[in-house]
């Protein structure tokens, strides 16, 4: 069986992986030459457990090949799959150009009687819009070749442990297109399917769970809120509460981040509206989960002047990425209130931070710490010797430091929802 897998990103990649190891050819394809350079010499070009050795077995194999000319491999493939990245507009819409120029080079490539699935997360309805770009040839969806959705629903760091265990979705245009994407990842992939039949229940899973993961922890944030103006930690009460079988708060934090969480919710909301739907609670959690940033910023008070680093570019611990992290709403808001602005991770150089519009800066020299991201690197402060060095005021936006140590050693702890009575 030969696969074309469209997008050799951090889900393409491991993913055309694991297709090549259970015993298909696969052509990976990438705008990015640098990147099919590197695979196709066996290297990774990101850090992702595991992938390193499937990619090097792939390639020694001869199963795995990395293209720029996805055209060719589509031809060739009587399955293609396909996770390129679909944004956020500036109007909080599904940037889709970069999608629509794969379904544009399918279009023109697709053999009759091959199958097409889409991963990359989609407004409900995408698939088919896509469909009908592909269409275009004068092959009909459904008809002369089979269309599938199914949603990519791993995370970096745990994206092969995922792609082996968590159910895989799959919808298609007909009953038979679905059977045969559940057929294929079954073969291929190995996790339990679950066939939800369309494309557009496939599509809503995906977005149903990003929604309910922003709301839960936008109902978080409001708890734990409440419980820290009371004087309780919210940690231990989420933790009590979550013993009754029943709820599954998450933690409340600085900020919600990532491609995913605070992405996915408003193409909901967007196609939603335009239907006359009422979506109120995806809503709702966009708008408390995005106040967060600010509302931690509060509890500090003035900053005029003073000099602050925030720790952690990071949306994710342990994970180099930046997109839509709440690093960038903490800089802009404290500038906005005359602070002087630094940023550090030791996962960039001081250049990507630069490059993100960021000022790379030390931890040491800054008379207030923010946490953004709980990498292992800042689990360990020596809060005593920082107090020496001027720090006055940390905020722990992930909870994740000590109220004891920070306060033994002199300095102003903030948490999220931590009790400091
Ligand atoms: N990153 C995550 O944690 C995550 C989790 C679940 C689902 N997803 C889904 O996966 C999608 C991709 O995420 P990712 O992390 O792999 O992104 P990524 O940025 O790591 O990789 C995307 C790749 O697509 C390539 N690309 C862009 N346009 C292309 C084109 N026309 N032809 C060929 N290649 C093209 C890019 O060069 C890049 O290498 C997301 O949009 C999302 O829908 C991501």
């Amino acid at each position: 069986m030969n696969v074309t897998v469209v997008g050799a990103g951090k889900m393409g990649l491991p993913l055309a992986c694991v297709f090549a190891s259970r015993g298909a050819s696969v052509f990976v394809c990438d705008v990015d030459w640098a990147k099919v350079e590197s695979i196709n010499a066996g290297i990774c070009p990101f850090q992702e457990p595991g992938v390193d050795e499937l990619l090097a077995e792939g390639v020694r194999s001869g199963r795995l090949v990395a293209t720029t000319d996805t055209g060719s491999a589509i031809a060739n493939s009587e399955v293609v799959v396909v996770i390129v990245p679909v944004l956020l507009s500036d109007s909080r819409e599904a940037e889709l150009s970069m999608i629509d120029d794969v379904a544009k080079i399918a279009s023109a490539n697709l053999k009759p009687g091959s199958m097409i699935s889409f991963e990359t997360t989609l407004p409900v309805g995408g698939t088919r819009r896509l469909g009908h770009i592909i269409d275009e040839n004068g092959m009909r969806a459904g008809v002369d070749y089979d269309l599938v959705f199914s949603p990519e629903r791993v995370k970096s760091l745990f994206v092969l442990k995922h792609l082996f265990n968590n159910p895989k979705i799959v919808g298609g245009i007909t009953p038979a297109s679905a059977a045969r994407g559940a057929e294929f990842y079954t073969k291929y992939l190995g996790a339990p399917v679950i066939n939800v039949g369309t494309l557009e229940a496939a599509e809503l899973v995906k977005l149903a769970g990003m929604i309910y993961r922003d709301v839960n922890i936008a109902l978080a944030n409001e708890l734990a809120a409440f419980a820290e103006c009371i004087g309780i930690d919210f940690e231990m009460v989420r933790q009590a509460a979550n013993t009754d079988g029943e709820s599954n708060l998450l933690l409340p934090g600085i900020g919600v981040g990532g491609h995913c969480t605070p992405v996915y919710p408003y193409f909901l909301i967007s196609e939603a509206r335009s239907r006359g739907i009422p979506v109120e609670l995806a809503e709702l959690g966009r708008k408390i989960n995005s106040a967060q940033p600010r509302k931690i910023l509060n509890k500090v008070g003035d900053v005029q002047g003073k000099k602050c680093v925030i720790l952690g570019v990071s949306f994710r611990p342990q994970v180099k990425e930046s997109a839509y992290s709440p690093v960038f709403a903490l800089a802009s808001e404290l500038e906005i209130r005359g602070a002087s602005v630094t940023v550090h991770d030791p996962l960039y150089t001081e250049e990507e931070i630069r490059r993100l519009g960021l000022i790379p800066g030390e931890i040491e020299g800054n008379e207030i710490l923010i946490l953004n991201t709980a990498h292992d690197a800042y689990l360990n402060l020596d809060f005593a010797d920082l107090a020496r060095k001027g720090v006055k005021c940390v905020v722990d936006g992930r909870n994740a430091w000590s109220v004891d140590a920070v306060v033994a050693a002199g300095i102003r702890y903030i948490g999220v929802g931590r009790s400091t009575r």
